[in-house]
């Protein structure tokens, strides 16, 4: 049942050192490899310090004069780095520079969507212009590291860092992953992270325990690393989490068959915040000069803030469990990338910093925030249109200056952020006869009431209410994940109090993770979901309301109807017994009925099996007509093809769309999920108009991961069916009518 075309994991491990001793060495390799041979012991393991930002200033100081240092953390400001470079290049030794680490994650000054947001904009285009322009703003306050683009497939909205990633699907986040990559680099050195599985953690809490099938990891969980490692990405990190048993900064599988054997990988390998060190609580090792010893052969290469290189390696060297090489190895790659940072070249930065916040920056905020919003739900009261329209503005997320820019925001000012009411109020627009403020909640958890009367009268008085719910930015992100994905507070009955009064409400959620707000659809006339979009929302938000932008972003991840049916994707099984819809609920169970009599298939008794929103879903102000998918062959031997289809735009706007290719494997060696995304691309059909839409397909790009398992070896490999498949071209992940069929042989 196999195509010839196997695409087996090359091993090159026997292969490497050979092919190297042939190849002539670089002016990059010569200067590194000269460096090295003049470095003593201790100065190589300073090399692989990122500095503990904890250690008081005088401490750093003294330390990275002793040589002590690799990479410092936490320092902002071209005076600031300049201070400590001057110290590392012109009071040490050889006088290697430092490279300053920060976490800018959606930007540094200016606050891009976070990237759950980004990537319901489907356009990995835009993504690199904005990391493009973060990095020019980092930059310039000398950081010259980023520990992004967090790259981790996430199907578990409960866990709070689904904020920081692409979302749920390997191909979508693969395609980000390498945009982020392109546009920090060459400016400031990308960190893809966390390498890997981070994203699986049972519960849906964060730093947990991962259990991933090896041909799971390599189908789903690794794509994404790999596509920024393509792009050039300098760097990687370790994940926190124990991955079917071995922590990440321990596992030589992950960090050194795969990353360097498989994919040839010379990117810096840094550990995350002391998960060397957390080998101890892991329970792996028993001290911490233990976990230094198994960090170090699982090349961990450098330690960010856990102190145990610094603390055992020398040791460990001069007792002869860890070579000299293996520190130069890992020394290697934090020196490589300080010389394609060009740090040793110019490892200062000019003091006469420019003004963050260019205007290039705020419309490439406002531009990306505008496609990250999913218009959800629409009975046609938007774009808001009309004269003389009384707005009441209400909802704790109305005027958040801080909680509209999301997790992970270190550098952005609240005091630059635009609100939606600052948009709404700034804006002369004629269609307003006046715009009411009035919170109703102060902060998304709030629970107190006390206001409602008031808001209730005022909403009376209104035409249309816009009711900006969501959450604080603090409860999404590392370490803030949730067991209960309904709006906090008394959001929920505050909805119900505006819905009560008849009159339209359009809801806005501005949160860092999809919530469970089927009630609140139902009520609502229309439905904008728009994550926290940073900086700019306040003004994507008002140009989407009143139509001056058309929506166009779709879910980068399923939303589910209630929590119990977490973990929810689109590219599931679908098992031998399915089930689209419980064939009887919870509460019409007859009394006493029989075991057997209401059906079995795969079902919960209390919801349908169905998402809130499919992936891949989102409206817009007009329509588009798809036509029917069609498949071409191109190369018969090859079993290449193309894959088309029209698409019509069939109502009045001009507007975006994002059209989406899925493949279904129908018969293989192993089950395949029910549908699998195979391409998009954002395309502009003005109203009337028809374009045709092609994808290419070739057999690569229907290969997984399939295991062979020999008197108890086991073997994984890459490689095609020989198998029928439905392949379709849709707006969503659920559209599957106009489906066609091509054979792989
Ligand atoms: C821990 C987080 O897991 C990681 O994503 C982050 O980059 C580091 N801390 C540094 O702050």
């Amino acid at each position: 049942m196999r195509n010839n075309a196997i695409f087996r994991i090359i091993v090159l491990s026997v292969m490497l050192p050979v092919f190297w001793s042939c190849t002539p060495q670089s002016e990059e390799d010569r200067f590194i490899d000269d460096l090295l041979s003049r470095m003593t012991l201790e100065e190589k393991i300073g090399q692989l310090n990122q500095l503990d930002p904890s250690w008081d200033a005088e401490m750093k100081e003294q330390l990275i004069r002793e040589g002590k240092v690799g990479s410092v953390f936490n320092i902002v400001g071209a005076k600031q780095v300049n201070r400590l470079q001057r110290i590392a290049v012109e009071q040490t030794r050889l006088g290697i520079p430092l490279v300053a680490a920060r976490d800018v994650i959606h930007g540094f000054r200016t606050i891009y969507p976070i990237p759950l947001g980004q990537a319901a904009s489907w356009n990995p285009g835009l993504v690199e212009q904005a990391a493009r322009l973060t990095a020019e703003e980092a930059a310039a306050e000398g950081i010259r590291w980023t520990f992004s683009p967090m790259v981790d497939v996430a199907r578990d909205p409960r866990w709070g860092r689904i904020a920081e990633g692409y979302g749920e699907d390997t191909y979508l986040a693969s395609s980000f992953a390498a945009a982020a990559t392109r546009g920090y680099q060459p400016t400031i050195a990308a960190c893809v992270k966390h390498f890997a599985g981070y994203s699986a953690s049972e519960g849906g809490r964060d730093y947990n325990t991962t259990w991933i099938p090896e041909t799971q990891l390599r189908d789903v969980y690794l794509p994404p690393f790999k596509a920024a490692i393509d792009a050039g990405a300098m760097s990687l990190m370790c994940s926190f989490n124990d991955l079917n048993g071995l922590p990440s900064s321990a596992n030589h599988h992950l960090n050194v068959d795969i990353l360097r054997h498989e994919w040839q990988s010379d990117a810096l390998l840094v550990s995350d915040w002391g998960s060397g060190s957390d080998l101890v609580p892991h329970g792996l090792c028993a001290d911490k000069k233990e976990a230094a010893l198994r960090c170090i052969n699982a090349r961990m290469e450098m330690d960010m803030q856990g102190n145990i290189y610094t603390d055992y390696l020398a040791e460990l060297v001069r007792e002869k469990k860890v070579s000299e090489k293996q520190i130069d190895d890992c020394v290697r790659s934090i020196l490589r990338m300080k010389y394609r940072l060009g740090l040793f070249d110019h490892p200062y930065v000019s003091e006469d910093t420019p003004e963050p916040y260019s205007e290039q920056a705020l419309a490439t905020a406002t531009q990306l925030a505008e496609q990250s919003a999913i218009l959800l739900k629409n009975n046609g009261i938007l774009p808001l249109q009309g004269n003389n329209l009384r707005l009441l503005i209400c909802g704790p997320m109305a005027d958040q200056r801080k909680e509209q820019l999301g997790t992970w925001v270190f550098d952005g000012e609240p005091a630059r952020s635009v609100t939606p009411y600052d948009a709404f109020r700034r804006a002369t627009d004629s269609r307003f006869a006046y715009i009411r403020m009035l919170p109703g909640l102060s902060y998304s958890r709030d629970k107190n009431t006390s206001r409602f009367k008031e808001l209730e009268q005022a909403a009376q008085q209104a035409d249309v209410i816009l009711f900006f719910c969501g959450e604080e930015a603090i409860l999404s992100g590392e370490a803030r994940c949730r067991a209960d994905l309904n709006l906090p507070g008394a959001q929920a009955q505050m909805m119900d109090r505006l819905a009560a009064t008849g009159k339209p409400v359009v809801m806005v959620v501005m949160a860092g993770r999809p919530l469970t707000i089927g009630r609140q659809v139902e009520q609502a006339d229309a439905v904008l979901y728009t994550f926290h979009g940073g900086t700019m929302a306040g003004p994507a938000i008002y140009n989407l309301l009143t139509g001056k932008t058309v929506p166009s972003g779709k879910t980068p991840v399923t939303f589910p109807k209630m929590v119990g049916q977490v973990p929810l994707y689109y590219n599931r099984h679908n098992t031998g017994r399915p089930s689209y819809d419980p064939p009887m609920l919870i509460d019409s169970i007859p009394i006493g009925c029989p075991q057997f009599s209401i059906g079995q298939s795969s079902y919960w008794l209390e919801t349908p099996t169905e998402p809130l929103f499919p992936f891949g879903y989102g409206l817009s102000y007009t329509t588009f007509e798809y036509g029917k998918t069609v498949v071409t062959p191109t190369d018969g031997q090859k079993n290449n093809y193309l894959v088309s289809c029209t698409v019509t735009n069939t109502g009045e706007w001009d507007a975006y769309e994002v059209v989406q290719l899925y493949t279904r494997q129908l018969s293989g060696d192993l089950v395949r999920p029910i549908r699998e995304l195979k391409g998009f691309e954002r395309v502009f059909i003005p109203a009337g108009e028809t374009r045709t839409v092609r994808f290419p397909l070739a057999p690569e790009q229907l290969a997984y991961w399939h295991e062979r398992k020999n008197d108890c070896q086991s073997t994984v490999y890459l490689a095609t069916d020989t198998a029928l498949f439905q392949v379709w071209i849709a707006p969503d992940s659920r559209c599957q009518a106009l489906a066609d069929t091509l054979c792989i042989r």
